[in-house]
């Protein structure tokens, strides 16, 4: 018989928090290809390879690690994912999902979230970063699929889905580092094929700024559980179609490593105001 999904939480969240030495994380911050470095600030850092956890698959993307990375970041009690689960990998929603809900069955009250993504909007270039106000559904799956886990509501409000009040927060940090911070709608997609001129057309007669594969069914499971997000797209490319050169994924690396030290100092100053 199927393990119930709330009894897949459980035991994952048990085998984090016997590593976790008494640390309670109040954050967690799951990280976005080429984004990772933020996890190597983190303070008396305990690493946790998520081959250890029971439910959570080896990740397989190059610039994704596969690790949690629990400490103190500013202060604050943290957990960082470095190495998120995508659909496009095989992985059904409710695993893309799984590390959102064992962060709120360990505690954690706010999730912030970092993606690539292509730019849509037309002022977007390489290098942008963006505060996600919002999102658009586009992979037609999504975690709370099924028999409803203990814990979460049958049919989560999301007209909130990226808190105001965090991204206030966001924009007063950028403001005062004077790192340039756009805000916009954040398309999910299932990948792994980059979108096709006419696609990307779409995306912007439907009201998004950015695109990218991940993302959404993180947020919608911590929605379903009350947890506050706040989700970052650093615009590693121009979508399909702006641009007269074919995507490569090591241009998103490329271009996601150059501005990880500004979001990395977006995401801190956010969190000394948490703390
Ligand atoms: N499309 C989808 N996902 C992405 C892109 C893109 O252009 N760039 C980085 N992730």
């Amino acid at each position: 018989m199927d393990v119930p999904a709330s009894e897949l939480i459980r035991r994952a969240a048990d085998a984090v928090a016997a590593q976790l030495g008494g640390l309670r994380p109040r954050v967690a911050i799951i990280l976005g290809s080429g984004l990772g470095s933020l996890a190597d600030a983190v303070q008396s850092a305990i690493r946790i390879p998520q081959s250890a956890i029971p439910g959570f698959p080896e990740p397989g993307v190059t610039g994704h690690k596969g690790e949690l990375v629990a400490g103190t970041l500013e202060g604050v009690p943290v957990v960082v994912q470095n190495g998120r689960f995508h659909l496009y990998e095989g992985h059904p929603p409710d695993v893309a999902a799984l590390p959102a809900r064992v962060f709120h069955a360990l505690g954690v009250a706010t999730l912030i979230l970092t993606n690539a993504a292509g730019g849509i909007r037309p002022t977007f270039r390489p290098g942008t970063l963006m505060l996600i106000a919002d999102h658009i559904n586009l992979m037609w799956k999504n975690p709370l699929i099924g028999p409803v886990a203990s814990g979460d509501e049958r049919f989560p409000d999301m007209s909130d889905p990226y808190d105001a009040g965090l991204r206030k927060i966001a924009r007063a940090v950028a403001r005062d580092a004077r790192i340039p911070l756009e805000e916009g709608v954040y398309a999910g997609l299932l990948g792994p094929s980059y979108e096709t001129p006419a696609e990307v057309r779409m995306l912007q007669r439907i009201g998004a700024d950015a695109v990218g594969m991940s993302t959404v069914p993180e947020v919608i499971a911590a929605r379903a559980r009350g947890m506050h997000c706040l989700g970052f797209s650093t615009i590693t490319n121009l979508a399909a179609g702006l641009s007269p050169t074919p995507l490569a994924h090591a241009e998103v690396l490329e271009v996601g490593k150059r501005v990880a030290g500004q979001l990395g100092t977006l995401i801190k100053g956010v969190l000394r105001q948490l703390g």
